[in-house]
C-alpha cells in the first residue's frame, strides 16, 4: 500500500546499513512503527523473525495479516466456499442500520461527504460486516479474520476519491471510483519463525520484547497518522466512533513523536525501555529534530554512525522540489 513515510524505496539501503555494520547473525528484528508493513515483510522474506508493532489499528491488521501468517488461509471451517468469489459478491450490508461507511463517507440524503460511490461504500460495508459474522460464529480463525481484513484495507485505495490520503476528499469523482470494489488475496510469505504483530505504543513494546535489532521509523514531521487514514482505521475497527467535520474525522491518540515539544523525549524514553544489541533509525535531515539533537539522544546509549541518502519520491505529478531533503539511517551498536 502507497503510505506516507513508507519505506519501499530505502528496503536495500536499510539492508546494506545492516550488512555493513553488523558481523554476527541477527535474527530477531523488531519493526516498532511498521506502518504499511513494507519493511517487516522484507525481513521475513530474508528468513528473519519479525516483531511488528503500530499504535494505528489498521496498520496492525495489515501487518497481522500479512506477515503472522506462513501458508494461505485455507478456511476450513467455511466448507467449498469460494471466499473471495463470494466477498466480492456482496452488495447490501448485512446490517444496514450500522452500515457506517455508507452512511457517512457516500453520497445520501443525510451525507454530501464524497468519499466513496455508494455503490462501493455499500460493498465495504457488506465484506467487513461479513467478516465479522463469519469470525463471531467462529467459522474463521483469527489469522484468517486479520489475513481477510488486511485484504479488505488494501483494497480500498483502489476506489477511493482522495489524492493519496484520506485528510480530504475530491470534489469531482476520480475515475478510479468508478471501479467495483475488488478484493484479492494478498501473498503470505513463509517462514520458519512465526512472526508477531503488536497494536501498542513503541515505548510499551519494549517494556515487553528485546530484538537483535530495532528498526525505528517514527514520523519526522507534524503530519499524525491516523487522520491522514482515518476512514481505513474505521473500517479496521468498525467501531462507529464519533465522528466530526467535513471529513468525518474520528478522535485519536497523538503520536509523542509529532511535536517539536515531545518529540525528543519520545526518542529519550523509547530508548531507555529498548532491549537489543543493535538499531537502526530513519529520519529525515529537516525533521522536527535536528541531527545534533538526535544524536545527542543516541549517543546516550551506545555508538553512532549517520549514513544519509537523497530523498526519493514514488512517481508524482507534483513538481520535483525536494531541495537538500535527505533520508537518514542512524545505525546504533548498543554494545551488548
Ligand atoms: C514513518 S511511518 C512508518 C512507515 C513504515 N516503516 C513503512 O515503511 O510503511 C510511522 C508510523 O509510526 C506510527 N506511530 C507513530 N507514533 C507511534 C508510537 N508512539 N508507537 C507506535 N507507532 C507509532 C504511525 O502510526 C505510522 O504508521
Amino acid at each position: 500500500m502507497r503510505f506516507i513515510g513508507g519505506k519501499s524505496l530505502m528496503l536495500g539501503q536499510i539492508e546494506q546499513v545492516i550488512q555493513d555494520n553488523i558481523n554476527e547473525e541477527i535474527t530477531v528484528i523488531g519493526d516498532l512503527f511498521s506502518g504499511s508493513g513494507v519493511v517487516a515483510q522484507y525481513f521475513k522474506k530474508r528468513g528473519k523473525k519479525v516483531i511488528c508493532n503500530d499504535m494505528m489499528y489498521m496498520s496492525y491488521v495489515l501487518v497481522r495479516g500479512m506477515t503472522e501468517l506462513n501458508s494461505m488461509p485455507t478456511f476450513d471451517s467455511l466448507g467449498d466456499l469460494n471466499v473471495f468469489e463470494y466477498l466480492n459478491s456482496l452488495t447490501e450490508p448485512l446490517n444496514p442500520t450500522n452500515a457506517f461507511i455508507s452512511l457517512n463517507y457516500a453520497p445520501n440524503k443525510n451525507c454530501d461527504r464524497m468519499y466513496f460511490q455508494p455503490e462501493n461504500a455499500k460493498k465495504i460495508d457488506a465484506i467487513r460486516q461479513q467478516i465479522e459474522s463469519w469470525y463471531t460464529d467462529a467459522k474463521l480463525l483469527e489469522s484468517e479474520y486479520f489475513y481477510l481484513l488486511a485484504c479488505l484495507i488494501s483494497a480500498v485505495p483502489y476506489v477511493a476519491n482522495i489524492a493519496g490520503v484520506y485528510a480530504a476528499y475530491l470534489k469531482h469523482w476520480d475515475k478510479r471510483t468508478y471501479n467495483k470494489l475488488n478484493i484479492v488475496p494478498l501473498d503470505v510469505i513463509h517462514s520458519e519463525f512465526n512472526c508477531e504483530s503488536y497494536n501498542l505504543d513503541a515505548k510499551k513494546l519494549c517494556e515487553l520484547k528485546s530484538f537483535d535489532l530495532a528498526y525505528i521509523d517514527t514520523p519526522y514531521n507534524q503530519r499524525e497518522y491516523i487522520p491522514n487514514y482515518h476512514i481505513l482505521e474505521t473500517i479496521a475497527r468498525y467501531d462507529a466512533p464519533d465522528i466530526k467535520g467535513v471529513t468525518g474525522m474520528r478522535n485519536y491518540e497523538r503520536s509523542g513523536f509529532c511535536s517539536k515539544a515531545t518529540a525528543k523525549n519520545a526518542f529519550m524514553d523509547l530508548f531507555s525501555t529498548l532491549r537489543a544489541k543493535y538499531a537502526v533509525v530513519s529520519y529525515s535531515n529537516e525533521g522536527l529534530l535536528s541531527t545534533e539533537e538526535m544524536l545527542s539522544v543516541f549517543e546516550q546509549f551506545g555508538t553512532v554512525k549517520i549514513f544519509e541518502f537523497p530523498y526519493r519520491r514514488y512517481k508524482s505529478k507534483l513538481p520535483r522540489n525536494e531541495g537538500g531533503l535527505k533520508e537518514q539511517l542512524y545505525f546504533i551498536d548498543f554494545g551488548a
